[in-house]
């Protein structure tokens, strides 16, 4: 399937038949508030499309300017949002979706995922509490009101529950994935049940660049340490959305697709020792 791809905007088509690119950008909120909505704005003008955000970042509000300033129509770009966990259950949902739109000044998201599954150790039904969420999501792409549903950090028994209790099987999982915490487990079980996986932190927000293998592969195909990250998520057919500040950095994360990791290295970074997990374990677990 990969071969065929051959530019960020080109598309793997989810299990409804919607399609989505093969490379998006992450958003995070800039210290320098000014900034915001120019990253997002240059990010539109280096080509991505897919625009990742969430109502916990709080960087809808930037998006929706930067969307206005652009002048490219609405339909070009794949956005996507997130319920955040204090945002939970069947009526909260609802109301999330609704402000999410109205931050985003458009009247759909073309995807809406659950961010977390479980909003905290204490937390004594999430599978109750997740069937819920879940529900309501369901109701609204059925209203059509969003394009593609799915769920982000959802380990199997989480994606699981919502098989089980649901009606519509959620359409992607977007999980902490890089090299050095690739998750192999939920990756595996994801490709099962035709679950397109997204990979938040596919640089491991840097604190895999300087891994000597990272480096060695580098050298190697010579492209830069964060080049060797995303063509790893790409070759595992996740879809990357690196975040980046810069013009030059959001072109360099674009070019990943005139070298190819071999099948030994490959296997070099899927079997690396962990490193650069963000610590956030979906359960509330250390
Ligand atoms: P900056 O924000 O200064 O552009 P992740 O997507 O894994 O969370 O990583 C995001 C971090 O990686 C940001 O700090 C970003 O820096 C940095 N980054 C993005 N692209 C590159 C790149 N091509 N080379 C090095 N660092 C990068």
């Amino acid at each position: 399937m990969i071969h065929m791809l051959h530019d960020i905007n080109d598309c793997y088509t989810l299990s409804n038949g919607v399609k989505i690119p093969c490379v998006g950008y992450g958003t995070y909120v800039e210290s320098d508030a000014e900034k915001n909505v120019e990253v997002i704005g240059q990010a539109i003008r280096a080509g991505y499309r897919l625009l990742d955000t969430a109502s916990f970042y709080g960087t809808e509000t930037y998006m929706a300017q930067a969307l206005k300033k652009c002048g490219i129509p609405r339909e070009e770009f794949f956005i996507t949002s997130k319920v955040w966990k204090t945002e939970m259950g069947y009526e909260q949902t609802k109301e999330a979706f609704d402000r999410t739109l109205e931050n985003l000044q458009t009247d759909y998201l073309d995807m809406y995922l659950i961010h977390w599954p479980v909003p905290g150790a204490d937390c004594e039904d999430w599978r109750q509490l997740d069937a819920d969420t879940w529900r309501a999501m369901e109701e609204l792409y059925e209203e059509g009101r969003i394009r593609a549903i799915g769920v982000s950090n959802f380990l199997p028994h989480h994606i699981e529950n919502l098989l089980e209790n649901g009606r519509i099987a959620p359409m992607v999982d977007q999980l902490e994935f890089h090299p050095g915490y690739h998750q192999a487990v939920t990756l595996h079980y994801c490709k099962e049940h035709n679950i397109r996986v997204q990979a938040w932190s596919p640089l491991g927000r840097r604190r895999v660049l300087e891994d000597p293998l990272i480096l060695e592969l580098a050298r190697k195909y010579e492209t830069s340490a964060a080049q060797i990250c995303l063509r790893f998520a790409f070759q595992e057919e996740v879809i990357p959305l690196p975040k980046a500040s810069s013009l030059e950095r959001m072109e360099q994360n674009q070019d990943i697709f005139s070298f190819e990791i071999s099948r030994e290295d490959m296997y070099r970074l899927e079997t690396m020792p962990q490193t650069g997990w963000s610590g956030q374990h979906p359960d509330g677990l250390l």
